[in-house]
């Protein structure tokens, strides 16, 4: 990700001089049409050389015309550009009904912030597609699943942002098929990107997605950046934003409230996970605000098969949510979770605010393999306040596999007034605690004051700190 003063701004100068040129001899027509030529700019990790509006291509942002067709002929025609400076789709202000469609590589989709794209809920506009070989499966069914409602697939360089615009996922049809029974393909989410490097998705608002929100799997150089994500906090599988078998990801100033984890880290399932063997690695998470009242403000796992290595979160408020940071896994997953760090965490309202299970279940069949045990190890957490809890904590590894080297330093916890008598229960689980309350389980042995700084967490850079973006400015004559 390169940082240098590139064609598209030089450009975005250009048309703004045309602009000004042309302004004093516009009649009264051109002068209507001058009006709404105007430029815009945002932040974004590339610029691009050309800019089209999907009006263009017959796209028409009445809430009821099917707009896939449009969006698809659109990218496909800027995919001409691909290697001649790259090119914007601009979403103008209206409702966009659309199946899924895909993406192109060195590519731009930009939502205007009254533009909303709405998700079909008709299946037909959703092309069925194999299910992850790291998962074997889909999620919801055996088999395919329907295809993203904004997917990709083996590309470099794309970027889905607006300055806040909406995708809304109306997904209250397939989770009524879903708790019904109905479904015959996985529920398909809202953006996946896959087999794909350098990627930011930001500045955008995702409304009541089918299932997952944001799924970057099998890629890398990955930035998600002030996305608000809302869905009831009854929907079924609404995860926010689930790095998957991803290297070097940042996530920061999001937003979220969902039915099911915030963000759910994961890297395959079961024996499948575990042939396809990618790990999700160098992972940052800061300054989220998750509202989870149902599952966990963090999640690593349930499907953590290729390994999940080097995450490293701060800056976290969680509200009403029923865990904070939660480890899941089971036997037969194979893989590992190790090197987490977690620090400045504030939490209000928490059934557990420290959750690891190692009896997860939930299997992709029943060819798991029992010999295959997660190592979960080198856990830390610090600088946390968390206020009317229900319970501490709940850990719990493995009989005969313990989760080790689990580290949790300045860390005060109020207790609710109806909470459970003992804050804290451990099982197959060691480490050690420093400055805690209410004291740790004896298994979590408490050092004492002078160690409030056991828990470490890296003060190095990874390389997606240096991610950089630069003021990128086009000129619009279209609406
Ligand atoms: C998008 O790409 C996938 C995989 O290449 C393909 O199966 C699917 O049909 C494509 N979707 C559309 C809308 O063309
Ligand atoms: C995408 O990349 C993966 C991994 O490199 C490869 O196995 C797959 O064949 C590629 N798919 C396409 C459509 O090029
Ligand atoms: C974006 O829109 C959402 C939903 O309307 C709103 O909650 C959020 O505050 C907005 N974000 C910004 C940065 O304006
Ligand atoms: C995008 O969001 C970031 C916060 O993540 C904010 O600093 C920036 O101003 C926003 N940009 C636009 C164009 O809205
Ligand atoms: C404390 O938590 C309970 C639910 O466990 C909730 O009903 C109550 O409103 C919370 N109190 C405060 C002060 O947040
Ligand atoms: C303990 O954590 C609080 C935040 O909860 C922080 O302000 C304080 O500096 C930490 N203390 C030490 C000694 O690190």
């Amino acid at each position: 990700m390169t940082h240098r003063p590139t064609k598209s701004q030089l450009m975005g100068l250009l048309s703004l001089l045309v602009f000004l040129v042309a302004l004093p001899n516009l009649n009264v027509v051109e002068s209507r049409r001058a009006r709404e030529l105007h430029y815009f700019q945002y932040d974004a990790m590339s610029c691009r050389a050309y800019s089209a509006s999907l009006s263009e291509f017959g796209g028409v942002g009445d809430g009821t015309t099917l707009n896939t067709k449009a969006f698809q002929a659109a990218i496909d025609h800027l995919s001409q550009y691909e290697s001649d400076g790259g090119s914007q789709l601009f979403v103008p202000p209206g409702r966009w009904l659309t199946g899924s469609f895909n993406l192109t590589s060195h590519f731009t989709l930009f939502l205007h912030k009254d533009a909303v794209l709405l998700a079909s809920q008709d299946e037909n506009d959703w092309p069925v597609i194999d299910p992850l070989p790291s998962y074997g499966r889909g999620r919801d069914t055996q088999g395919g699943r329907f295809s993203s409602l904004i997917f990709g697939t083996n590309l470099t360089d794309v970027i889905i942002t607006g300055d806040n615009g909406t995708i809304d996922g109306q997904g209250d049809l397939w989770w009524q098929k879903f708790h019904k029974n109905q479904l015959q393909y996985t529920r398909p989410y809202l953006i996946e990107i896959m087999y794909s490097s350098n990627i930011q998705i930001s500045n955008l608002t995702l409304v009541n997605s089918p299932s997952w929100n944001v799924h970057p799997v099998y890629s890398s150089n990955v930035v998600v950046q002030g996305i608000t994500i809302l869905a009831p906090v009854t929907s079924p599988n609404t995860d926010g934003i689930n790095p998957d078998s991803c290297t070097n990801t940042r996530i920061e100033d999001c937003y979220i409230v969902s039915g099911d984890d915030c963000v759910a880290v994961k890297s395959g399932w079961d024996e499948y996970g575990i042939a396809f063997g990618m790990p999700t690695r160098q992972l940052v998470i800061r300054r989220l605000t998750c509202i989870s009242p149902t599952s966990a403000v963090i999640a690593l796992g349930s499907e953590m098969s290729g390994g999940i290595q080097d995450v490293r979160a701060e800056d976290i408020v969680a509200i009403d949510s029923e865990s904070g940071v939660r480890i899941k896994t089971a036997v037969g997953r194979g893989g590992y979770v190790k090197d987490i760090y977690v620090r400045r965490m504030i939490m209000n309202t928490m059934k557990w605010t420290f959750w690891m299970t190692g009896n997860y279940g939930s299997h992709a069949d029943d060819k798991f393999d029992p010999n295959a045990l997660p190592v979960i190890q080198n856990i830390n957490y610090r600088d946390m306040i968390a206020q009317n809890v229900t319970m501490a904590a709940r850990l719990e590894g493995i009989s005969g596999d313990p989760f080790t080297g689990i580290c949790i330093s300045n860390v005060t916890i109020e207790l609710a007034k109806k909470a459970k008598e003992v804050p804290w229960t451990c099982t197959d689980v060691s480490g050690i605690s420093s400055d805690v309350t209410p004291v740790p389980c004896s298994l979590l042995q408490e050092q004492g004051s002078y160690s409030v700084g056991a828990c470490t967490f890296p003060e190095d850079r990874l390389p997606i700190d240096d991610f950089q973006v630069q003021t990128c400015t086009y000129g619009r004559r279209h609406l």
